[in-house]
């Protein structure tokens, strides 16, 4: 297991779309344990994309405060409901918080480390990094949504980072 280090903007490969992942082997399994380590290395990370780390894998990593690690392979939203103005930050993005609308809740699909099917639906919170996460297999950073740059403030200590 390794803490690896983040890739931040203009990093290209973050405004990559990344490859869906085709067989979930040896090299799949230790990146998602490393990238576990990494999202636990700080307690306000919410959430990594293997783009945040290099990789241009269709593959997330989600751990909200006291649960257990979510963790999705391939994963797509098949349904958004309601819509809400949120606050938001990214590591990609260190030292800035900007607001953009996002969904009140969202259902994902995708696979876990077993290659199981699975089908999640996130409120809040949860709902929140979802969206933010596949945004970023989608090569999207939160910076990106209509009329959130003009609302970029530092980071005060009590944000998280997504
Ligand atoms: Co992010």
């Amino acid at each position: 297991m390794a803490v690896l280090p983040i890739r931040t903007v203009p990093d290209p490969i973050l405004r990559r779309k990344t490859k869906r992942v085709i067989s979930i082997d040896r090299s799949v399994k230790k990146l998602v344990s490393d990238m576990c380590e990494t999202l636990h290395a700080d307690e306000v990370r919410v959430g990594l994309a293997a783009p945040q780390v290099g990789i241009s894998l269709r593959l997330t990593v989600i751990c909200l405060p006291g649960e257990e690690d979510i963790i999705l392979i391939n994963p797509l939203i098949v349904r958004r409901k309601g819509e809400r103005l949120v606050s938001e930050g990214c590591l990609s993005v260190p030292g800035y918080v900007g607001e953009l609308h996002r969904a009140e809740s969202v259902t994902v699909k995708g696979l876990d480390l077993a290659g199981k099917e699975v089908r999640l639906k996130g409120e809040g919170l949860l709902s929140q990094a979802l969206e933010h996460e596949i945004d970023h297999l989608n090569g999207v950073l939160y910076i990106d949504h209509p009329g959130c740059a003009e609302t970029l403030r530092k980071l005060e200590p009590e944000d998280k980072e997504i």
